[in-house]
């Protein structure tokens, strides 16, 4: 599907989020290893969350929502996932492939992951690599999904493992594989990225020497709980720039998830100028929540790089196009990592940019951006069957002069399935 944006001339009312990735997807999986119902509500029809639930139900897990829409997943404990009859079809997600190849290591019968043709370019070392050093018996191609795990008698081992690549998948594929082992396993972050696992599982964290140190005690069992997932804060962030770069806009995001350690977009677009209000600050089961309000505001350029990296990594795309419409230099460095995600991230938006006018430089380990005010020019981007490209490049859409369409922009339903409609229905021409 081609999605055509046209400039808005502003921004109103209050946007409908889909419910937070991240936590769905471990909501669906702790539920399945939990001893008995659990319930999650608020669980998205997102595509990726999607398929760790169908990953569940191939496990022999039963899960269905009453018609209030509540989902119940029958969980059978750490030991009562059924072998699959077929592989595990992972799709387009990263997530659902690194987190469940964490629980197969641990379980008596063999598996196979795979996922769709992004997916299987994406790097599986990161978790082969330790969950061997677990005594996990895994296959990849070429370092590659499909991922083949052979079965495991007599547990695993436990790891003390120092994090290589800041990431909150290898963590939680470490950490739910530590749930099988015999001993005290030990993840280390140097760090710190996206901290979910760890809360949802009320894992023990010791600060060691400005190194987090998240520990999984042998026989730790994950409790059936009642699970609320909050409204998705990397989802908000497309219309947190959205509502900053369209003049005369206000816009309103209710049950928004502000884990600190998914919220440095907030600083830096605090750094660059906008005019974002944070309120009603609550905490939901183990995650912080509130409400946010945008209004438009001229933005500078800033530098983004270092230890804030992991915590904004998802944002990245959308940061690019606000330093597009910035006045003066952005330098994006230490972002490596968005060329493995489900495209080579700093490649598309430098060359989707590019196509709308922007000035733009494309370095190994980031972007350098010297915003040009509000002088983009409508244009045919590509989306790279990318939800998270497609969606900047909405925003960009809206406030460049002209018309933009974005190619396969169906892709957004991977997080983000009403995103289309909801760009419109603020959107005033
Ligand atoms: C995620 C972690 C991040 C992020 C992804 C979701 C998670 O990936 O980009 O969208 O839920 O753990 P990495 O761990 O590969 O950085």
């Amino acid at each position: 599907m081609v999605q055509t944006i046209n400039q808005a001339a502003s921004l109103r009312g209050t946007v409908s989020l889909p419910a937070d990735k991240s936590i769905s997807h471990r909501s669906a999986i702790l539920s399945a290893l939990g001893d008995g119902r659990s319930r999650v509500y608020n669980f998205p029809n997102s595509a990726d969350p999607q398929s760790t639930l169908d990953c569940v139900r191939t496990l022999g897990i039963e899960a269905g929502r009453n018609d209030e829409g509540v989902l119940a997943i029958d969980g059978r404990g750490l030991g009562g996932l059924h072998p699959p009859s077929e592989p595990l079809d992972c799709g387009n997600s990263g997530t659902t492939m690194r987190l469940l190849t964490g629980v197969m290591a641990g379980q008596e019968f063999g598996s196979v992951l795979t996922g769709d043709e992004s997916l299987q370019q994406r790097p599986m070392e990161r978790i082969a690599d330790p969950l061997k050093a677990m005594g996990a018996r895994i296959n990849l191609r070429s370092g590659h999904a499909p991922i083949r795990v052979r079965p495991q008698q007599g547990g695993l081992r436990p790891l003390e493992y120092r994090l290589p690549v800041a990431s909150a998948q290898v963590k939680s594929c470490v950490l739910l594989a530590g749930l099988y082992a015999s001993g005290r396993t030990v993840v280390i972050e140097t760090t710190p990225s996206r901290d979910h696992t760890e809360r949802m599982l009320g894992l023990e964290v010791e600060e060691v020497g400005g190194e987090r140190h998240i520990i999984v005690e042998e026989g730790h069992t994950v409790p059936a709980v009642d699970w609320s997932v909050p409204g998705d804060f990397s989802g908000a962030a497309f219309f947190l720039v959205a509502g900053t770069l369209v003049p005369d806009s206000e816009l309103h995001l209710d049950d928004v998830g502000l884990n600190p350690s998914r919220t440095a977009l907030l600083d830096v677009l605090d750094g660059m100028g906008a005019d974002i209000t944070v309120e009603n600050e609550r905490v939901q089961g183990s995650e912080p929540v509130g409400d946010i309000t945008v209004r438009s505001a001229e933005l500078s350029g800033i530098d983004v790089g270092g230890t804030l990296i992991p915590n904004l990594i998802d944002e990245i795309p959308v940061i690019a196009v606000a330093a597009a419409c910035a006045n003066g230099r952005t330098e994006i460095r230490d972002a490596e990592e968005l060329r493995v995600k489900e495209t080579d991230r700093l490649h598309a938006m430098a060359q989707n940019l590019e196509a709308l006018g922007a000035t733009v430089q494309e370095r190994e380990d980031g972007l350098i951006i010297d915003g040009n005010g509000p002088n983009l020019l409508g244009a045919a981007v590509q989306s790279h069957d990318d939800h998270r490209i497609a969606m900047a490049m909405g925003v960009a859409g809206l406030v460049a002069h002209g018309t933009t369409t974005i190619a396969d922009a169906e892709c957004a339903r991977v997080s983000f399935p009403g995103f289309w409609d909801e760009l419109s229905r603020v959107s005033v021409a």
